[in-house]
């Protein structure tokens, strides 16, 4: 009897260039062997834009599959192989609570531009593209930042707090132009939640949200690094708080950890404050030539509901499973605002 990888590679070799299979850096290895295209969320979402295929498998999280279903072509169907696969952190802002808190923050008359980390739902970002904001990665969360900041008086940047402040470090926006939104708008009432004269001569207005797997780095991990291998370089994602981002001797997207581990000389160490998938990936490829460790291993659960068995079960059902949609009202506005990342970063 056929196994589940077998019955990947029978598929994928019988649909030809009709099927496609995409997968996150994080992704097990076993799921990474069986993708097509592997990357980053901006380079998945770059590549969405131009892919022929009509059935596109997305080896990740809820959001990027709704992603892929904003930018995909007519008739062209994107599946997920566990649809309860979702991030945590995109589920810290919700679109009706984000619409209040900018009508909030609107008050006072001054134009707030939104700008979400693509780590949110189709329907947040249908919210940001209707009030003129973009989508920002990891990868370009800078460039995207000058752009909204220059759309508007203030920006509302949302879900990550943490990349919403190394990313304003990066900037040098000083810490007196910025304003953390209390805890409560993730699940309360923005009405009692946001203060509009507290963000009033703010420039950067940030969302609580945060990343739970990379919320359990800690500066003590990096310190005790620091004492015991002072020769040891680390480098971190930048959904890590800001004192980490600070001491660490690097930051980016998960192309820039894996970019940082591939140029490390022979010999070196490198310690990678990421999910534990990449990190170990990258520890099995160079071992023997250089050392790769994990900061500390933290596995997101999510990212590792893709098997290799509800990965065959998707390809063969791929004519008959529902794949995933956007309705065309949040289609719409998403999608608008997605394009703009896309022609900023182009
Ligand atoms: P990037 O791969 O874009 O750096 O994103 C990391 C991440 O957490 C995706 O959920
Ligand atoms: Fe979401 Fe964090 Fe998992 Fe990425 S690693 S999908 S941000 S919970």
């Amino acid at each position: 009897m056929e196994n589940a990888k077998e019955t990947i590679f029978r598929i994928k070799d019988e649909r030809g260039d009709s099927l496609a299979v995409l997968g996150h850096h994080y992704q097990s290895d076993a799921v990474i062997d069986c993708t097509d295209i592997r990357g980053d969320s901006l380079e998945l979402a770059r590549k969405i834009n131009g892919l022929e295929a009509e059935h596109v498998v997305f080896c990740g999280v809820y959001f990027m599959a709704e992603s892929a279903a904003i930018l995909s072509r007519p008739g062209q169907k994107i599946h997920l192989p566990d649809v309860t696969a979702t991030c945590p952190m995109a589920d810290m802002a919700e679109a009706g609570r984000v619409r209040k808190t900018l009508a909030i923050l609107e008050e006072g008359g001054r134009k707030i531009v939104p700008l979400t980390y693509v780590n949110s739902s189709a329907a947040v970002k249908g919210v940001v593209g209707e009030h003129g904001g973009s989508v920002c990665t990891s990868a370009n969360a800078k460039v995207m930042l000058e752009w909204a900041l220059s759309q508007g008086d203030a920006v509302l940047f949302l879900p990550d707090q943490h990349l919403g402040n190394n990313t304003a470090d990066v900037l040098g926006i000083p810490a007196d132009e910025r304003l953390l939104l209390p805890g409560d708008v993730i699940h309360g009432d923005p009405a009692l939640a946001v203060n509009p004269d507290e963000a009033e001569g703010k420039k950067l207005i940030l969302w609580p949200g945060y990343c739970p797997i990379h919320a359990e780095f800690t500066l003590d991990a990096v310190r005790r690094i620091r004492e015991n291998e002072p020769e040891a370089k680390i480098v971190v994602h930048p959904e890590c708080d800001p004192a980490i981002v600070r001491e660490a001797d690097g930051n980016g997207s998960t192309t820039f950890l894996i970019k940082y581990a591939e140029e490390a000389p022979a010999g070196s160490t490198v310690y990678i404050g990421t999910e534990e998938n990449l990190v170990n990936r990258l520890a099995a490829r160079y071992a023997g030539c250089k050392t790769i460790k994990p900061l500390l291993g933290v596995m997101c659960e999510d990212m590792g509901k893709t098997t290799l068995e509800n990965l065959a079960r998707t390809l063969e059902t791929l004519d008959s499973a529902a794949p995933v949609t956007v309705s065309n009202a949040v289609k719409e506005p998403a999608k608008l605002a997605l394009e703009r990342m896309l022609a900023v970063c182009s």
